[in-house]
């Protein structure tokens, strides 16, 4: 039997909703039923990190959902949602800053703040959507930044529930990486960010110009950002705008004009439609111009022959 039919232990099923759609979850609209493991705390995560173990079962991770691709059908393993887990403080020593934050607090609660305090370091952060923990687990970013240069430590629940705290020398950093990864399912439980003290002027002028990189972007659509990452050297933009791929349409899902690098859920598509079209660009960069992208997007519950 899967193990999201078994009813779990009392600890753990008090967390779990069953049969939610992860259309709900995600800003791309789309995605089937999942049984939802919502952690409120470390404790609560330790304790869902132990049950996985003992049950012997994967899971998937997603926090605001806004760099996620669900499939249609029903999502075999649990997913564990980090939304719940969002206490925010903050400490300053000097001229420097210290936030420790949840993973499930949004990024924009503390863009806001550092603007509120004139706390500078996560300018580049203004406008991209989602929690802390799923834009430190992608090394979120934009030309102006990534989340590597703010992150000074991360509190991770390892497999079977051990706690450690990982320095930030101990974090090998990528373009849209993180080297927690690569250590196995470790979930990221907070983060200490480090901003320093700055004047309020100072920080909004870095905000607009990180709002301003974004206007060549689509807004207020249901999309999951940019698709795939840009190819070193290059941006995949640029590849997919030269290959036509703009307007390119399957089902109610269409490659957006504004920046060939998303694509947009006109309101009703699959993400079927959003799988099969994302590979028809990708096909075509490849067959123009030998570069096969690569996926910056997550998937959930795909095979790894459909994606
Ligand atoms: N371009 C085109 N046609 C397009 C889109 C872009 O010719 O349809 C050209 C632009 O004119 C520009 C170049 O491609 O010369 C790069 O485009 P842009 O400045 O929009 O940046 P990008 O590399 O496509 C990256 C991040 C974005 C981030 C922006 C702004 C990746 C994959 N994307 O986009 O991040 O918001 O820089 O800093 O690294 C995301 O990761 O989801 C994301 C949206």
């Amino acid at each position: 039997m899967p193990p999201m039919q078994k009813i779990a232990p009392e600890n753990i099923e008090k967390l779990i909703r069953r049969g939610v759609p992860l259309r709900e979850l995600t800003t791309f609209g789309v995605g089937g039923p999942a049984a939802i493991l919502s952690p409120s705390g470390e404790e609560e995560l330790k304790e869902a990190a132990k049950w996985l173990q003992s049950e012997g079962t994967g899971c998937y991770v997603i926090g605001g959902g806004s760099n996620i691709l669900a499939a249609d059908e029903d999502i075999e393993l649990p997913v564990i949602l980090m939304t719940s887990i969002t206490e925010v403080s903050a400490s300053i020593k000097g001229r420097e800053v210290l936030i420790t934050c949840g993973a499930g607090v949004n990024l924009g609660k503390i863009t806001a703040m550092s603007a509120r305090e004139g706390w500078s370091g996560i300018e580049f952060a203004a406008g991209i959507p989602g929690t802390v923990g799923g834009a430190i687990a992608g090394n979120a970013g934009t030309t102006g930044g990534d989340m590597s240069s703010v992150v000074k430590s991360v509190s991770a629940i390892m497999p079977g529930g051990a706690a450690v705290d990982i320095d930030e020398s101990e974090l090998e950093w990528g373009y849209r990486q993180c080297g927690l990864r690569d250590i196995g399912h470790v979930f990221i439980a907070s983060a200490v960010l480090r901003l320093h003290v700055s004047d309020a002027e100072t920080v909004a002028r870095g905000i607009e110009k990180a709002v301003q990189g974004r206007k060549s972007q689509p807004a207020g659509a249901r999309t999951a950002g940019c698709v795939f990452k840009n190819p070193k050297g290059g941006s995949a933009g640029r590849l997919l705008d030269m290959a036509g791929c703009k307007g390119l349409s399957e089902g109610e899902a269409i490659v957006s004009d504004r920046h060939a690098n998303f694509i947009e859920n006109l309101g009703d598509a699959t993400a079927a439609d959003i799988m099969r079209l994302a590979e028809i660009c990708r096909r075509r960069v490849d067959d123009m111009f030998g570069v096969f992208l690569e996926f910056e997007i997550k998937s959930i519950g795909f095979s790894p022959s459909e994606r």
